[in-house]
């Protein structure tokens, strides 16, 4: 059973844009600087990024706060308690407020993860990425397999709540080989953990070498046996898929993305933050500029960084329901999708849909996607929304 469905959550998402390097793989909003970065400044341009957003989303109460980025594990602790005082001035924060901080597991980041807690982080994220040499020096990556999971181990003896990230589908990456990785990441990780099929981004050095054949991927046969040895291993330890790239106990879920995939309101604060608010009974969907050094003028002049405002009809917020929503193993309730769009499913696509074993349909009505269904996700929710 997923986490509990909170009538009120709501979440605040805070980016920190640099990275010590960029990874050949990512195309994340995250920059490399070689002077010192002015984090004092950039805490006074958090905060008030943070009055201003709540000035105009007053009566929430935050449920979750995600430190993501780039590499917010670069901070100093001060900046990031600064960035939760700043929270929790202008916000009612719920005492039982999931706290998660992004963090490298390099050995001088692992030594930050004490003053994390002191801040009030609750839970730590790790991108571990993999637990070979090998790999890791291939994706790009400044630490070694140890000294990940040196600061796997720090972060249990701060943490309560920790989880840590993989990617797999790598080149040569076989079934069997991943399959001992992953019960490797399994002994280390207590309760949940996020597995990403490697995708190729436009415009990063891996789609350059992909596109000249020096970077192979795992074909579709080979990729879907990875996706199944991922459900198969996860399962048989009791980390269920509740999302398509997530796992966890039961209980033990990441509420904070919980917040994106049930469609539930956020706030984004920072360089290239996206936000969702609900705003006099509309959905507005915010974004700001990414440049980090842009949007720190911009806040500095004007008190936000937000360069896109759209006011989402009926039609959009209903897509993105679907979208986000069937993403999640609990699925969508099709009452709520036809509250928001002011139509119903199409029965007979979803009967297709069923007969080809995409989705399942519980008896009050709930539309799940199956195993099967995961992997041609998007078509499934394209087939369903037209
Ligand atoms: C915001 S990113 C990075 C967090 C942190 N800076 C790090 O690298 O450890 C979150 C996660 O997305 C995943 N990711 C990024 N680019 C990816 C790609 N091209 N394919 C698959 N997973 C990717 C990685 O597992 C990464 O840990
Ligand atoms: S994967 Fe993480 S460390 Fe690497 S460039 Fe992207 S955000 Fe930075």
């Amino acid at each position: 059973m997923t986490a509990e469905k909170s009538p009120d959550a709501f979440g605040i998402y805070v980016h920190w844009p640099f990275c010590l390097s960029k990874c050949p793989y990512c195309d994340f909003n995250s920059h490399v600087r070689h002077a010192t970065i002015d984090e004092d400044r950039f805490a006074r341009a958090f905060a008030r990024e943070i009055e201003t957003t709540a000035a105009r989303a007053p009566d929430r109460r935050v449920t979750s706060i995600f430190l993501g980025g780039g590499t917010p594990s670069l901070m100093r602790p001060q900046t990031v308690g600064s960035i939760l005082d700043a929270i929790g001035k202008h916000w009612r924060v719920a005492p039982d407020v999931e706290v998660t901080l992004e963090a490298n597991p390099t050995s001088v980041e692992a030594t930050r993860f004490g003053g994390y807690r002191s801040a009030g982080v609750n839970r730590v994220s790790l991108g571990v990425q993999a637990l070979d040499d090998a790999s890791l020096k291939a994706l790009g990556r400044l630490h070694s397999a140890r000294e990940a999971l040196d600061a796997v181990a720090i972060a249990r003896n701060n943490f309560e709540r920790y989880s840590f990230d993989l990617i797999y589908a790598r080149p040569d990456q076989t079934p069997d080989m991943w399959a001992g990785e992953l019960k490797l990441a399994i002994t280390e990780a207590a309760e949940h953990l996020s597995l990403y099929q490697l995708t190729i981004e436009p415009e990063t050095p891996f789609a350059a070498l992909h596109a000249a054949g020096r970077l192979k991927t795992p074909d579709e046969a080979t990729a879907r046996a990875l996706y199944d040895v991922t459900q198969e291993v996860c399962d048989a330890h009791g980390l269920r898929a509740y999302e398509i790239s997530n796992h966890a106990r039961a209980g033990a879920e990441c509420r904070h993305n919980l917040v994106y995939w049930r469609g539930e309101g956020y706030a984004g604060i920072g360089p290239g933050a996206h936000g969702r608010l609900d705003i006099d009974g509309t959905r507005h969907a915010i974004a700001t500029e990414k440049r980090p050094e842009t949007w720190l003028m911009r806040v500095e002049a004007t008190g936000h960084g937000v360069i896109t405002d759209d006011e989402l009809n009926s039609e959009e917020r209903a897509d993105e329901f679907l979208l986000m929503g069937l993403r999640l193993a609990e699925g969508i309730d099709p009452a709520r999708y036809a509250a928001l769009s002011g139509r119903v499913l199409d029965p007979k696509r979803i009967a297709l849909l069923r007969e080809e074993g995409a989705i399942t349909v519980d008896p009050d009505g709930r539309l799940r996607v199956t195993q099967a269904g995961f992997p041609v996700l998007d078509a499934v929710v394209a087939d369903l929304a037209a």
